[in-house]
């Protein structure tokens, strides 16, 4: 069975819009509140909950780290630069995992994967301290087979492979059959120098039918289209439905 975290910082954007000066929930008169999200998310099959701590903390706010990582009942993901701040601060929280993405100010989600061979001294100062502390460290990549060969040289556990730009494709059939080549090919090398497979960005209820296809998943992080489906039918049946669709 592939495993779902359920990518919760749009509902902290919604809540930013216009409670960026709050600082605490005021007795649920600021709504909408992630934690009770990733609970009620929980609730529905939901197996971790995940969010990015930005550096311009435009949407998840530390406050709300530390009350999931004492309200949750599955797996806290932590997402984060690969900067000795924000392993300070994870080595604090003590996240089930950690996923180390890149971070440019300027865009309004991640748009590229971490390239750990630019940055493969950071990346490697990362994956030891969190390998030391029991954390398990994954690295969002392109399925390219330098970052994919580097990432199980540096001893990190788990990859999640970036799915965005054949999300992107998805409606262009020639890029699209490419990028899922590039998918497939990526979860088998990962898969044979013994890395857990994840994968996630742009995944939604219909680009979902094939994405479950790569092969060796362990677990898909989705965020935008289940936080948006949730505004029609509610958050446990946009969960209930994204597993149902993952796993038959
Ligand atoms: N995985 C990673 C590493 C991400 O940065 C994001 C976006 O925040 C997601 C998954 C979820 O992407 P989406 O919101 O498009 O489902």
């Amino acid at each position: 069975m592939i495993l779902l975290g359920v990518n919760i910082d749009h509902c902290a954007t919604l809540r930013q819009a216009r409670y960026r000066q709050s600082d605490s929930t005021c007795g649920g008169a600021v709504e909408p509140d992630p934690v009770l999200l990733a609970q009620l998310s929980e609730r529905a099959g939901a197996d971790g909950i995940t969010v990015h701590l930005r550096e311009d903390r435009r949407h998840i706010q530390e406050r709300d780290v530390w009350r999931l990582r004492e309200s949750i009942a599955t797996r806290l993901n932590l997402e984060m630069a690969c900067t000795p701040e924000m392993t300070e601060f994870a080595l604090k929280l003590k996240p089930d995992s950690v996923c180390l993405v890149p971070e440019n100010r300027e865009e309004v989600t991640t748009e590229g994967g971490l390239d750990v061979v630019a940055n493969r001294d950071r990346v490697r100062a990362v994956v030891d301290a969190m390998n030391a502390a029991g954390i398990k460290t994954s690295l969002f990549i392109d399925p390219e087979d330098a970052q994919i060969d580097l990432a199980a040289e540096l001893r990190a556990p788990w990859i999640e492979l970036h799915t965005g730009s054949y999300a992107n494709a998805y409606f262009r059939a020639e890029d699209r059959t490419r990028e899922f080549q590039r998918l497939r090919l990526g979860a088998v090398r990962a898969h044979d120098l013994g890395l857990t497979v994840n994968a996630g960005h742009g995944i939604n209820y219909v680009n979902i039918a094939e994405v479950r296809t790569i092969p060796h998943l362990h677990e898909l992080n989705i965020g935008h289209s289940i936080i948006s489906r949730a505004l029609f039918t509610g958050i446990e049946e946009a969960v209930r439905e994204m597993k149902t669709r993952m796993n038959d």
